[in-house]
Parts: C-alpha cells; structure tokens; sequence
C-alpha cells in the first residue's frame, strides 16, 4: 500500500512505529521499498555516502534532484522525502519554494526535509502554502556542522533543550507534518514526541519517538571510516561485498569464471565457415 502523509499521520496517532531509511539511487530504493518501509529519505548526506565530500555542505540542488529521479523510480509505495541542500531555502522563502518545487516535480518526491527552527518558519510555511508537505529537522543539523564547531549531541544543557522544544513547536505550528531529531537525548526527544501532534523520526535519539531511520551504509556495514554510536549494524553487507569481489578477482584471474554456464553458444558449422574464411 502507497505510504503518504496521512499513513504517518495516522502512525502517530495509533503508535505503529514509522520505518525510514535514506536511499540514494535505483536498486537500493527497490530492495528497501520491497521490504515494506514506510518511508525513504534522499538524504543530503549523499555528499558523504555517495560523493565522497566531509559534509553535506557541497551538495547542489543537481545532485538531490539527480538521485531523487532515480530513488522515485525504485520506490513503489514508500513515502519518498528529499532533502533540500544547503543555501537553498537559507536565502529566501522564494527560493525555498522554488527549490522545493524541483524536487517534487523534476525529482518526483512527495515532500522535502529542511533544517532548522525558528529560523525556517517562514520557510516551512511557505512551501507548505505551495502544497508540498514538509519534513523539519531538529537537534544535531549536520548543515550547521560549521556554527556548531563538529558533529556534536545537541540539547544537552537547560537552555539548549528548551530552545530544541520551543523549535519543535514552531516548527509544527508552520505546518510541518513530522520532524527528525537527530542527536538529541533520549528523554528530551521523549518530551517533544509527547508533547508534538506531528510524528518525530529518531536518529540518535533513543526509542521514544515515533518512528527511526537511518543511513543505510551505516546499518548494512557498508560504511567506510567513523560509524556514529547510534548505528545499529543490523547486517554486514561490506563483508559480503569485499567476499563475493575478492572471489571474482581470483576466479577470473585463475580461469575458473566464465564457466561454460555463463557462457553463450554457436553452432560449430559456422565456427568452422569462420575459421575456413580466416585461412
Ligand atoms: O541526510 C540525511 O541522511 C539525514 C538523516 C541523517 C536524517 O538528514
């Protein structure tokens, strides 16, 4: 069954946990979407996963809509969110809308996910006027990595808290429709779900929240250097690559792949005619 908006909604409201995932390109969304996900979030950190940058900071609105198109193809019935990249909503509401616009309608998303509180009301509302559902994301906003001096918890003192939960509210009071908290601890992500009519997805933010989701390079083992603490490996995937590649190398090194089943036939007559021609 299509996940939209309203199955998120109403996961919320009865307690079914929401299931999300990042996905950057065809085949991924397709295996993730076939397991029966509820959502699949075009990740900004494609700039690290799939582009090999230190931060999220160099993503383009190019390189979003270029792997939103090729998740959207693969997704059948998830709720497909992309993230809009940084400086393009910071500027201004126009270019917010403009920009979310794109990756509905080149991207073929069904809603986008942009950092900040307060500071991106205007933002969130306006794109939400334009009728595209916005997700907001709160605590650790990997965008802000520069203001924040490194990737940090967030929400750990009084002041800070308070800030993240008067956030939240202003955020839902603009008409976001879920917002991901990630970094934040466990029971002040537990406050804010209790607090929200709108669904919180956690990342690094313990299970009191209404749904989880995660970089799927960090929970399949697939990811190269630093795995953050809250990345669950639920399967060693990288294992299972760097196996079936070093067998490749060495079958096709010692001859044993192709093996005639993998190979494709010819009668011998024409054989013969071509070698015949050849002399
Ligand atoms: O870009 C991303 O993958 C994200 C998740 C970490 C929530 O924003």
């Amino acid at each position: 069954m299509k996940n939209t908006v309203a199955t998120i909604l109403k996961q919320k409201q009865s307690g079914e946990k929401i299931t999300m995932l990042t996905a950057y390109d065809y085949t991924t969304a397709r295996i993730i979407d076939e397991c029966g996900i509820n959502s699949i979030l075009v990740g900004d950190s494609l700039g690290m996963t799939m582009l090999g940058y230190d931060t999220t900071l160099p993503v383009t609105m190019e390189d979003m809509i270029h792997h939103t198109k090729a998740v959207t193809r693969g997704a059948e019935n998830a709720f497909v969110v992309a993230d809009m990249p940084f400086m393009s909503y910071q500027t201004s509401t126009y270019d917010a809308v403009v920009n979310a616009g794109r990756l509905i309608k080149e991207g073929g998303a069904s809603a986008v996910k942009l950092e900040g509180g307060a500071e991106v009301c205007e933002q969130i509302r306006a794109i939400v006027d334009s009728s595209i559902p916005v997700v907001a994301h709160l605590g650790l906003t990997p965008q802000s990595v520069n203001a924040f001096g490194g990737f940090k918890v967030q929400g750990k003192t009084l002041e800070r808290a308070k800030q993240i939960i008067e956030d939240a509210l202003k955020i839902q009071e603009a008409g976001a429709c879920a917002v991901v908290l990630e970094c934040v601890p466990a029971k002040l992500a537990e406050i804010i779900t209790e607090k929200l009519s709108i669904a919180t997805i956690g990342i690094g933010a313990g299970n009191g929240c209404d749904g989880q989701v995660l970089v799927y390079q960090d929970m399949l083992g697939l990811t190269t250097g630093h795995t953050p603490k809250f990345a669950k490996m639920f399967a060693d995937a990288g294992e299972a690559f760097r196996k079936g590649i070093n067998a490749y190398i060495e079958e096709t090194k010692n001859g044993t792949f192709p093996a005639q089943e993998h190979t494709f036939s010819i009668d011998d007559d024409i054989i013969a005619e071509i070698r015949g021609d050849l002399k």
